[in-house]
């Protein structure tokens, strides 16, 4: 490599078309799950004013402190941030727009997220979501159904090797309770904490919690429980969640230490954790976040959301060995001489028409080049045009992956041969392939 060649920042990665198949069937299996549900597509800025998330995620969090790319507009002096997640960006353009005056919403939106973290194997500083929000509904039905539709967004991507977390951290005056028993008994061990600790026990004693130092892990074993804080209607609403989940036939497994890197959750939250996937085993995340809309200056409103990270699902597509459908071309056309050139780019936009993914083969060369093209595209099979094809209005169409005599035939026999062998279920070129879809 010369040294003046230019590579991608640290910790941000370029999807190569290899695994660009695994994203594209990722997305459309994820999209068209969520769209069955109801939910709707939202599209938000990737760069939002920082007070946003300041004011959100909140001030004491690992994201807010240590991880936002956060610049100053050259303009006006605005301090601008890219966005690190999208339920604040969300709840924003809801509030902004007025959204739920036309009654609670299901939306869905998916993109780049960056946090300037540790780059390591599932943790980049440039990351993927899919995050789905229902703002304006108060029950735990709506709980449940986020769940629900992550079970069958797993079952439809045939992942077997996630299983559910819960938990609940009850409302406001439940967590304040807790914080100050919380606080008594930090303030009593204060000589075991380190400097975080200290730090956090002074700013947000409930973040001392979700300390991953080792030697802490026998002292936040010990510390007081939110759950033996929680008021009734949170300790019902959460009871509620569970039922739906278990007459779904949902398990999952309550752990109270389950607290989450983001300030805003109140009652239920959750995540879908692997163990194929070592230290990164959170595939998916989200809980209820029912005071985030006032926070932000809006009329109060209930809301409970998720986002599953895509650079991890796609690495547990591959670690679980789950089916990812082959995208290789139908047919590769190659064709000599300027009758068949011409008749060459007719047949393929026909047969394009009919469902087909049909390659043109482009840049010249005589038929054994063109030929090897064609293998080297992973196509099924080829279209042969030469002048004589062009002249009678026929097609060639060769084998590439099995034995076939090559055979002349009417361009509208080409689905109908390239559907039967794929053992499609019509012979129609927009019927589906088995696994397809
Ligand atoms: P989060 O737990 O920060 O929640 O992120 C959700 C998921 O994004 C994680 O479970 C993980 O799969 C993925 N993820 C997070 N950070 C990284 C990273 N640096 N590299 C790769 N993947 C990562 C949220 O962001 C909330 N907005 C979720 C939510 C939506 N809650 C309510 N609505």
């Amino acid at each position: 490599m010369t040294t003046n060649t230019i590579q991608a920042v640290r910790g941000m990665n370029d999807v190569l078309p290899e695994a660009g198949a695994a994203w594209d069937h990722l997305e459309s299996t994820v999209f068209d799950c969520l769209r069955r549900y109801g939910y709707r597509p939202i599209r938000m800025p990737l760069v939002e004013r920082t007070e946003l998330f300041v004011r959100s995620i909140g001030e004491v969090t690992d994201i807010v402190e240590k991880e936002m790319y956060t610049f100053t507009d050259r303009l006006n002096g605005d301090s601008l941030t890219l966005r690190p997640e999208g339920t604040a960006s969300c709840v924003r353009a809801v509030l902004e727009h007025n959204l739920l005056y036309a009654g609670p919403q299901r939306l869905y939106y998916s993109g780049p997220m960056f946090r300037h973290e540790r780059p390591q194997k599932g943790r980049y500083r440039q990351f993927h979501q899919i995050g789905v929000e229902a703002l304006g509904f108060a029950g735990p039905d709506i709980d449940a159904e986020l769940i629900v539709m992550c079970a069958r967004i797993w079952a439809a991507l045939g992942l077997t090797e996630v299983s559910l977390e819960l938990n609940t951290l009850g409302d406001l005056e439940a967590r304040l309770r807790h914080r100050s028993r919380l606080i008594d008994y930090l303030q009593r061990h204060r000589s075991d904490l380190d400097d975080d600790a200290h730090r956090r026990l002074a700013s947000n004693p409930l973040r001392v919690l979700d300390s991953k130092n080792p030697a802490l892990q026998g002292l936040i074993e010990a510390a007081p429980r939110l759950t033996d804080d929680l008021d009734d209607a949170a300790r019902t609403h959460f009871d509620a969640v569970q039922a739906i989940l278990r007459d779904a036939g949902i398990a999952f497994r309550i752990n109270p230490r389950l607290v989450r890197g983001l300030d805003y959750y109140n009652r239920t939250v959750f995540e879908w954790i692997t163990g194929k996937l070592g230290a990164q085993s959170a595939v998916c995340a989200g809980g209820r976040y029912d005071g985030l809309m006032t926070q932000l200056g809006g009329k109060s409103a209930p809301a409970c959301g998720f986002a599953l990270g895509v650079e991890r699902l796609i690495d547990l597509l591959e670690a679980d060995g789950a089916h990812v459908p082959h995208r290789a071309p139908d047919l590769y056309v190659v064709h000599q001489g300027d009758g068949a050139e011409r008749w060459a780019w007719r047949i393929c936009e026909r047969l394009r028409d009919q469902g087909l993914r049909v390659v043109l083969h482009c840049g010249g060369g005589n038929f054994k080049t063109q030929l090897r093209k064609a293998d080297a595209s992973g196509a099924r099979f080829a279209l042969v045009l030469g002048e004589d094809e062009a002249a009678a209005g026929k097609v060639s169409l060769k084998a590439l992956r099995h034995a076939m005599q090559q055979v002349l035939v009417d361009v509208d026999e080409v689905p109908g041969l390239v559907n039967a062998h794929h053992g499609r279920i019509g012979a129609m070129g927009n019927t589906l392939r088995p696994h397809e879809e």
